[in-house]
């Protein structure tokens, strides 16, 4: 299998499980608990029907959409995920300059491989950065400070990982960070020679935010799991957020938001967005999917502040029913990451024009040229 056989999610996903060391393809492929959200992150968009108009004179069709004061390209962008060096040895410069040629948003995670002054150097299209509210102060606030620096355009607080899940693939892999052989995974890093010759010989595992204060993730192996539950403040609340959000100053959000009353004071504190996100069935297995949530929120505050729908997109079309109920753009992180460990940037490359593709004709199918013509209308949820 490669790159050219790819034409969708599962295509990625299967070449992604070629290429990878078992402990890492599990890591990205897997939830928490029996995985029960996980799943329902997508069959949450298959529960609800889409009911096209005619006869609408489609030949053009904008797909932009204004997130953040900022325009993009297209109505979805790449989540920030962690560890991005694992999947494939250009990490988050693959995913970075991949988001810039589509002309949308990049996310950057506190757990990236990549440091924040690189990728500023690298792309000048919008981008966010994931703060992990952490126990160190002193390495709160010098995250803060850099990514102020390398002028970043959005700010997301991470609010649903106060705790690691229980990610049992990576409990009976081993998987870590960074990662280490043991006797079982033996096996699976020796089966895939191109990964560890890469791994080892293409540039140092690094954790450029976290290791100047920390040694867990970089000299100390650790779980994210147990990363999360050790490393990050329990104590956090609403009062640490507002902080934040005025440390910050620029556009806030919050990410991981499920419930209405959340919503709420989201805006309050000052947030101008919030990603409705479960983590991708990776932290609250039994939570609801995002989808399922999202008419809800958006009718509490999604005249007043971006509401993004997070996780289990694995088409064009989930995008555009996310958008139907009144989000202003998707994200995901495995809707590009199987990508990047199957091909680095040409394979997200790839991915991104598979789902503007499938958006663009799905739009057309729909009789939408705009993304402010989709609405509640076309949509119809299936009684259950
Ligand atoms: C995860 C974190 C690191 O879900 O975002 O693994």
């Amino acid at each position: 299998m490669k790159l050219t056989d790819c034409h969708n999610f599962y295509d990625f996903r299967k070449l992604a499980k070629k290429k990878l060391p078992s402990p890492i393809f599990h890591y990205i492929d897997g939830a928490a608990d029996d995985e029960i959200t996980y799943r329902r992150n997508t069959s949450a968009f298959n529960d609800v029907d889409l009911v096209p108009n005619v006869l609408r004179g489609v030949e053009n069709v904008d797909l932009s959409t204004t997130i953040f004061g900022k325009k993009l390209d297209l109505p979805f962008y790449c989540a920030p995920t962690a560890l991005q060096r694992l999947f494939h040895y250009d990490g988050e410069r693959a995913v970075g300059k991949a988001a810039q040629k589509f002309n949308t948003m990049f996310g950057v995670s506190a757990l990236s491989t990549v440091s924040v002054e690189e990728i500023a150097s690298l792309i000048d299209t919008p981008k966010m950065f994931q703060f992990y509210f952490h126990k160190d102060r002193g390495l709160n606030d010098a995250v803060m400070e850099r990514v102020k620096a390398a002028k970043f355009d959005v700010m997301a607080l991470t609010v649903d990982t106060i705790t690691g899940g229980n990610r049992e693939r990576d409990l009976r892999t081993g998987f870590t960070s960074p990662p280490k052989l043991t006797p079982s995974s033996l096996f699976s890093f020796a089966s895939k020679p191109m990964w560890a010759i890469n791994y080892l010989t293409k540039g140092k595992f690094e954790l450029p935010h976290l290791q100047d204060h920390v040694s867990e993730g970089t000299n100390i192996a650790t779980s994210i799991g147990n990363y999360f539950s050790t490393m990050l403040d329990q104590s956090m609340n609403w009062k640490d957020a507002e902080k934040l959000c005025s440390q910050w100053g620029g556009h806030f959000a919050l990410k991981g938001v499920m419930s209405v009353e959340d919503a709420k004071r989201a805006l309050d504190i000052g947030c101008t967005g919030i990603m409705v996100s479960n983590h991708g069935g990776r932290q609250l297995d039994g939570s609801r999917s995002p989808f399922d949530q999202l008419a809800a929120i958006v009718d509490a505050v999604g005249d007043k502040m971006d509401v993004i729908c997070e996780g289990g997109i694995q088409r064009g079309t989930h995008i555009l029913k996310a958008l139907s109920v009144g989000a202003k753009a998707c994200s995901g992180g495995r809707l590009y990451l199987y990508a990047l460990a199957g091909a680095g940037q040409a394979g997200v490359e790839r991915a991104l024009s598979q789902y503007r593709a499938e958006i663009e004709r799905d739009m057309k199918l729909m009789g939408c040229t705009k993304i402010s013509d989709l609405n509640r209308n076309n949509l119809r949820f299936r009684k259950t």
